[in-house]
């Protein structure tokens, strides 16, 4: 007898960025997070879980090759989700035993590990399949903390819109979860663009990076503490009241601060390149030049820039980008236009 279901799961990109932990196992942040979902169309993980008792042994292919199951952050996920499974009082009909092993197969349709958030869309679709598959995980609330032990971006990318992640305070991280603030179709004007500055794997992970600026960086502390509270109310009061000036400004400030918080961890991280502090002159100078803030960049871990602008701005930024990063000059800046929509979602066999 055998069990299988197929999910995919879009990448969420943050305004307000996660960055530390206050709980590495647990994977309970310093700071509260926000972030837009992307359209699945453009990036997504694409991931099928089969469970069968006949099977030896767990295992783990990822775009084609086969990994180690031993990662302790995919050993976390399976045993939380199973730990549900066998505390269900009855098992559930149409589900795999608790004890069956399980074979994943999944692939990303876009760079893993190259600081586009494929550890979100990874663990929110394994996490997803997985619940789907064992029947457990009643509320989307329980499948966040589920995504969270994989990735805490992960959590993240279990709703579609505009996605928030409280910290919490609870020791069991059983309050740290991720919220819809308001859904995809609240603020429909909105586009993102991605330039892909490079698409190669970064040097330091996310979670090595953040693991660094924890144990080095004062900065990080005044960020988390005096900076992030203030800045989560105000974007999510810009996001409701569609005010792009506000939400602009909070994004490219937020973006700055993680940046410098990544050179004041020791050794320094650098996760910009010149192309990526280039892309972030152009469009300060842009939106000075327009007196109003037209078209709001992000960095995550990595060199590319994620760019958040009204669908009226759309054409003049890329005709920007095009003029002053053509292909040819060393810059790689490649487009895809992304759309918010479905959160993480089966796939009809
Ligand atoms: P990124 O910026 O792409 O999120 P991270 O350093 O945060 O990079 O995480 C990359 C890691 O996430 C990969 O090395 C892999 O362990 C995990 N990952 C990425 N995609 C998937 C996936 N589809 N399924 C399971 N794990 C994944
Ligand atoms: C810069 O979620 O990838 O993208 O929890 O260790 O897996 P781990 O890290 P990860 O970190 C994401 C960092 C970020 C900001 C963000 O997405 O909020
Ligand atoms: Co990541």
């Amino acid at each position: 007898m055998s069990h299988a279901v197929t999910c995919t799961a879009p990448v969420n990109i943050a305004v307000i960025k996660y960055w530390g932990k206050r709980d590495e196992e647990l994977i309970l942040p310093i700071n509260s997070s926000l972030s837009g979902t992307l359209s699945q169309d453009q990036l997504h993980a694409r991931t099928s879980v089969m469970a069968r008792a006949d099977f030896a042994s767990d295992a783990i292919w990822l775009n084609g090759k086969q990994e180690s199951i031993e990662n302790p952050r995919l050993q976390n996920c399976l045993r939380e989700i199973r730990k549900l499974a066998a505390a269900k009082q009855t098992h559930q009909q149409g589900a795999p035993l608790p004890t069956d092993k399980v074979h994943i197969c999944s692939v990303n349709n876009f760079p893993t590990a190259a600081g586009l958030a494929s550890s979100a869309a990874g663990y929110a679709c394994l996490v997803y399949a997985l619940a789907q598959l064992y029947k457990v995980g009643d509320s989307l609330a329980e499948v966040t903390k589920l995504a969270r032990v994989g990735s805490g971006s992960a959590c993240r990318s279990i709703y579609g819109g505009w996605v928030r992640w409280v910290m919490g305070e609870a020791a069991d991280g059983s309050d740290s979860i991720a919220e819809q603030v308001v859904d995809e179709h609240h603020w429909p004007e909105i586009e993102v663009l991605i330039l892909v500055v490079s698409d190669h794997k970064k040097t330091t992970s996310s979670t090595a990076g953040m693991q660094t600026t924890v144990e080095t960086s004062s900065l990080v502390k005044h960020r988390a503490d005096k900076v992030v509270p203030q800045r989560m109310e105000d974007i999510q009061n810009a996001i409701r009241a569609r005010d792009f000036e506000t939400f602009g400004r909070i994004t490219m400030q937020d973006s700055n601060q993680f940046h410098a918080v990544c050179l004041d961890t020791y050794p320094p991280i650098t996760y910009l390149n010149d192309v990526s502090r280039g892309i972030i002159d152009m469009l300060t100078k842009y939106n000075a030049h327009k007196g109003k803030i037209q078209a709001a960049y992000t960095f995550d871990a990595g060199p590319n820039a994620v760019i958040y602008l009204p669908r009226e701005n759309v054409n003049e930024v890329v005709n920007l980008v095009r003029h002053f990063f053509p292909p040819a000059v060393g810059a790689e800046a490649a487009f895809v236009r992304g759309f918010r929509d479905v959160p993480a979602a089966p796939v009809d066999a």
